[in-house]
């Protein structure tokens, strides 16, 4: 990242991917739905959607305008109004947000002065929130991750539909493949140092050494699912955490969120159409404590986040962490189930080109995976550009989940991306997978 050539690339790619997620996001926003709907609060869980819309706006502002190309505040009057800190989602529909036509007209404006100084601002090494495009990178994914936040706003609303839906023309292929694979005892590294879209959370790159273990070549299905329902799991403590079983009580759950039976046949709702729960896709919308306990029932436990991450990175090979299950390419539509292409997951055990040098498949997309693990940072971590994107949310209330979903964009997810939600989650596009101990005589190291 040193020549001007590479700066120059690095910049064509930024405005590809800033034009790209503002359609994105208009879409689910302006072009979607009438001023009402865009102002109106359609779940306490969330925000009204034009909250989203500026608030991305604003973001860029503040971050590529003022911080990154210094220039004077645009609108420093509504940066209260879209600071996620000040207000809760459940209180913005209060305030005396921009309408809809206003919103759109400032997040142009701020994107033209963006574009207008992309020249000007550094990207070399060591130019610290320039490096490597690193800040704009950072916006682009803020964009994208508050997109699938929107994505699960209209999954809350009630309405006909307003989304395309994208159903696949044939059913994914799956190719036979094995349940389960073996990763054997062994050190890898986890995290990044170096790669220019990583977040601080995801920082530095460390050595982690763990014991063999199993874990599931794909996600758990609705099929499987259904049978932890039949099995009267909801109903059995024996297989939830004190705190799971507490939430399953108050929370009367019997089933994943948008499920409802009619007559013997589950169903569910997915953005404003019915239609009977395909028995062959990951389950989605489960909390981690429903995850916990499928797992648990099933002889099973969640994958620890470095599981996962050794799973989807480790090649046994080389012995190095790639960025990706099937190595450095970006994804595309042979690898992974991302970037909103269709409004639900693929066929659990699809994509086998996307696989890990083990054959695990489906790591990257289709449903984020909850693991058991506390969000915390990693041994050197140091909070940057800012305390509030991660370090502020390291108080042991949320597990980590890997992966991405099918709402994910490709740019906002690879294999050290951590996102981290409340175990009691579900509105988000959740799932699992399953993972257990080695045999103390399988997979050691010389084994
Ligand atoms: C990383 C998805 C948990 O949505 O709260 C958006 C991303 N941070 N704006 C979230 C984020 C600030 C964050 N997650
Ligand atoms: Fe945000």
């Amino acid at each position: 990242m040193t020549t001007e050539a590479e700066q120059d690339r690095v910049r064509e790619r930024i405005a590809a991917e800033l034009e790209a997620v503002r359609r994105r996001s208009e879409g689910l926003t302006v072009h979607a739905l009438e001023d009402e709907e865009l102002l109106s609060q359609h779940s306490p869980l969330m925000s009204p959607l034009v909250w989203d819309y500026a608030h991305v706006g604003n973001y860029e502002e503040q971050w590529l305008l003022r911080a990154a190309a210094g220039r004077e505040a645009l609108r420093p009057d509504i940066d209260v109004l879209y600071d996620a800190f000040e207000n809760a989602r459940a209180d913005r529909v209060e305030l005396p947000l921009l309408r809809p036509e206003e919103a759109r007209a400032y997040n142009a404006r701020v994107r033209r002065g963006v574009l207008d100084s992309l020249e000007r601002v550094p990207l070399e090494e060591g130019a610290g929130l320039g490096a490597g495009g690193f800040v704009y990178n950072m916006v682009i994914q803020h964009e994208h991750q508050h997109d699938e936040t929107m994505l699960a706003t209209h999954q809350l609303r009630t309405g006909d539909p307003v989304l395309p839906d994208g159903a696949p023309d044939a059913p994914d292929a799956v190719p036979p493949g094995p349940e389960e694979v073996l990763v054997p005892a062994g050190p890898f590294t986890m995290g990044t140092t170096a790669d220019p879209w990583a977040y601080d959370n995801e920082r530095p790159a460390h050595t982690v050494h763990l014991p063999a273990y199993r874990i599931g070549a794909r996600p758990v299905s609705n099929a499987e699912h259904m049978a932890f329902i039949d099995a009267g799991g909801y109903d059995d403590p024996r297989w939830w955490t004190g705190e799971g079983w507490n939430w399953r009580r108050e929370r009367g759950a019997a089933a994943p969120a948008f499920w409802f039976r009619d007559g013997g046949r589950w169903m569910r709702r997915r953005f404003g159409r019915i239609e009977p729960v395909p028995a062959e896709e990951p389950v989605q919308h489960v909390s981690f404590h429903e995850a916990q306990a499928h797992a648990r029932w099933a002889g099973a436990r969640l994958p620890t986040e470095a599981e996962w991450e050794k799973a989807a990175r480790w090649d046994p090979a080389t012995g190095r962490s790639r960025r990706f299950p099937w190595g450095e390419e970006d994804p595309d539509e042979r690898h992974a189930n991302l970037g909103q292409r269709r409004l639900r997951p693929s066929a659990a055990g699809a994509f086998p080109e996307g696989a890990s040098p083990l054959g695990v498949r489906q790591l990257i997309g289709d449903v984020w995976e909850w693991t058991s693990t506390v969000f915390h940072g990693y041994p050197g971590f140091t909070a940057f550009p800012y305390r509030e994107y991660s370090e502020v949310f390291f108080d042991d209330g949320y597990r980590v989940l890997r992966g991405g979903s099918w709402a994910t964009d490709p740019t906002a997810t690879r294999g050290t991306f951590r996102n981290w939600d409340h175990p009691v989650r579900r509105q988000i596009f959740s799932g699992f997978r399953l993972a257990r101990d080695a045999a103390p005589d399988e997979g050691g190291v010389g084994a």
